[in-house]
């Protein structure tokens, strides 16, 4: 993962690199480093957050116009001083940060080592800057032509940026498969980022990275991209959309909470434009040439990773409730490792918040390959899955800072709703009535949410009677079972505490071994078909001293009456349930890691986009 950062320009570098390094630490935060040339270049580093190297630089010399910086999250060495970024080479005249994985370093290095260069660190990164310095003075070459020749070379994935003391006012930047964005300001100002978060609030005008390209930018002359095979290639500037407000806090202790509250607005901003009920219109722009393949696909395949693999599960009993389209549901790790039965008539659905997720990124260039059609959900506009795919819908959840994806997960669940919703509507598979109905409701869902957001004491109630529980179980059955799904999740990767979900039913089947008196079970047992056979498991754990934390519709009496704790939802079709269930058991997870202690934005070994495998 890792974050990146870079500055060329008039105005001075350290204020631009450590600000930006703060608004990327959700991409990392095992150590942070600054690279700043001012007659000569200067590395500072440090193990551990922004903060601290923020501090370790206060008594050095900083100045200086042009600079890099990195937050890393640790994948080759351990996470200490010398392995962070940036890497000097051997003279120690170039700098290089680096996002990615450089799959040959091992034999890059046994080279090097042969050829006399020493090294500092374990990291795969160290040796490109040495591959560097060993292709300049071997073929006296310029550092961008050097660049190009060492990443000839290279098998791996990279966002990097290299900066050298003999070539003061440029910097060089290549992409393939992490992602990188330049912004272009006034004043001959380029700035790099992993994304255009510390960009936003001095250009908004961009250029995205693609794959295999190199950038070479220089004072007071236009950015240049070529590609690593050596052809020119006109940059493409783009319009940021979003504005500063949505990466700040607006008076939330956390990003975490502040996005939990978004969830009414940008679930509205995922339907504006796309379900209008009166008229009975559900329509998807970005996936309209698309929609007769869907329709006709002999099954539909989404694959994701994580929180974004439980929207896929939502998805897959949506698809197939409503438009009756077989559907599976796969994890991307999983997927692209198999041997999978994929025709081209099949259609792939992609979800991702980030856009950037390896592993979902692997899969998709799979069933390319196969011959499916492959369409995304992704919140991150100009991301890499937006642009590997045919074609796709965005989430418009707006940027998601902390770590736990929240409002990223409720704006999937919504588009793939709409995108159920649409093929029913063209296969004839519902009712119009129904339909109708269906759309109204779906318009309302937002409203409810923010009254599901209103009713805050309960959730501090249970949190802090359970939150030195160890272990802690969450069942649903049907559109509750991702859900169950999502809260654990939430839970354990917040609050360390181990979490289950599990199918309510499968309880017996094993699980059931675990309740006692020290066992928290978390029920989302809303009215719905199943609604007495989760009663029953409720029964269940109630019969072994189990704790019974249960969501339940506005109203209910039966589940009241058996639980120790319960919090109410409003009423809703079973299949938007999701939707205003999984609010909760964010809030409940939020509440709890906050009474433990734990840093709620930036969980501990986690970093928010996975572009590594
Ligand atoms: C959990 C979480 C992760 C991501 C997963 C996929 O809160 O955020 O499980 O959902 O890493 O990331 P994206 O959606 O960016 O592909």
């Amino acid at each position: 993962m890792c974050g990146i950062v870079a500055y060329l320009g008039s105005k001075d570098a350290y204020p631009i690199l450590i600000n930006g390094l703060y608004k990327l630490e959700y991409r990392g935060y095992d150590s942070a480093g600054v690279a700043i040339l001012d007659k000569e270049l200067s590395v500072y580093k440090t193990k551990g957050k922004v903060s601290k190297l923020d501090q370790f630089v206060e008594d050095k010399n900083t100045g200086g116009s042009i600079g890099i910086a990195h937050t890393r999250w640790a994948t080759h060495g351990e996470p200490n001083t010398e392995n962070a970024h940036p890497h000097y080479s051997m003279n120690k005249k170039i700098a290089i940060i680096h996002n990615g994985i450089i799959e040959n370093y091992a034999t890059l290095k046994e080279e090097l080592k042969g050829r006399g260069y020493t090294f500092n660190s374990e990291t795969d990164t160290e040796v490109l800057a040495n591959l560097i310095e060993d292709v300049m003075h071997n073929e006296s070459c310029s550092l961008q032509e050097a660049v190009l020749i060492a990443l000839n070379q290279v098998v791996g994935a990279y966002a990097l940026v290299v900066i050298s003391e003999g070539e003061p006012d440029s910097l060089i930047a290549a992409r393939k498969g992490s992602p990188m964005v330049i912004g272009i300001g006034g004043d001959d100002d380029f700035f790099i980022a992993s994304d255009a978060t510390p960009i936003i609030e001095y250009t908004k005008n961009v250029v995205y990275m693609n794959d295999e390209e190199i950038a070479i930018l220089k004072k007071g002359e236009p950015l240049k991209i070529k590609t690593i095979a050596n052809k020119d290639k006109t940059p493409y500037v783009q319009e940021l959309e979003f504005n500063l407000n949505a990466l700040e806090k607006g008076g939330f202790e956390h990003f975490m909470l502040k996005e939990i509250y978004e969830q009414p607005t940008s679930i509205r901003d995922s339907l504006r434009g796309r379900l209008r009920a009166k008229e009975g219109v559900v329509s998807l722009g970005g996936i309209v040439d698309y929609e007769q393949k869907i329709v006709h696909a002999n099954k539909i395949i989404m694959i994701a990773c994580g929180t974004s693999w439980h929207a896929c599960l939502v998805g897959e009993y949506l698809f197939e409730d409503l438009a009756r389209i077989p559907v599976e549901v796969e994890y991307a790790s999983e997927f692209r490792y198999r041997n999978p039965i994929i025709t081209e008539n099949d259609v792939v659905i992609a979800v991702s918040q980030s856009g950037e997720t390896a592993d979902t990124l692997a899969a998709i260039e799979l069933a390319k390959e196969k011959g499916a059609t492959v369409l995304g959900v992704c919140n991150v506009v100009g991301s890499s899955i937006s642009r590997a795919t045919h074609a796709g819908s965005y989430t418009h959840a707006g940027p998601e800072i902390g770590v736990a994806s929240t409002k990223a997960f409720t704006a999937q669940v919504t588009v793939l709703t709409m995108m159920a919703l649409r093929m029913a509507q063209l296969k004839g598979t519902i009712p119009t009535s129904r339909f109708m109905q269906l759309l109204h409701e779906m318009e309302a869902i937002p409203d409810k949410v923010e009254a599901v957001l209103n009713d805050d004491g309960v959730a501090k109630q249970i949190a802090e009677k359970y939150q030195q529980a160890t272990n802690f179980l969450y069942l649903g059955r049907g559109y509750n079972f991702p859900v169950a799904l999502e809260g654990a999740l939430k839970l354990k990767e917040i609050s360390y505490i181990h979490a289950e979900g599990y199918p309510a039913a499968e309880m017996k089947h094993g699980p059931i071994a675990l309740i006692d008196k020290d066992m928290p079970v978390v029920f989302i047992a809303t009215n719905n078909v199943i609604y007495e056979k989760v009663v029953s498991n409720i029964q269940e754990v109630k019969a072994r001293n189990g704790n019974v934390i249960a969501i339940v519709t506005q109203g209910d009496k039966v589940v009241r009456g058996l639980a120790d704790y319960v919090i109410e939802i409003p009423a809703t079709e079973d299949m938007f349930v999701p939707l205003l269930a999984s609010i909760p058991l964010q809030k409940l997870a939020y509440y709890i890691a906050v009474m433990r202690g734990c840093n709620v934005d930036q969980p501990r070994n986690l970093a928010k986009s996975v572009t590594v495998e």
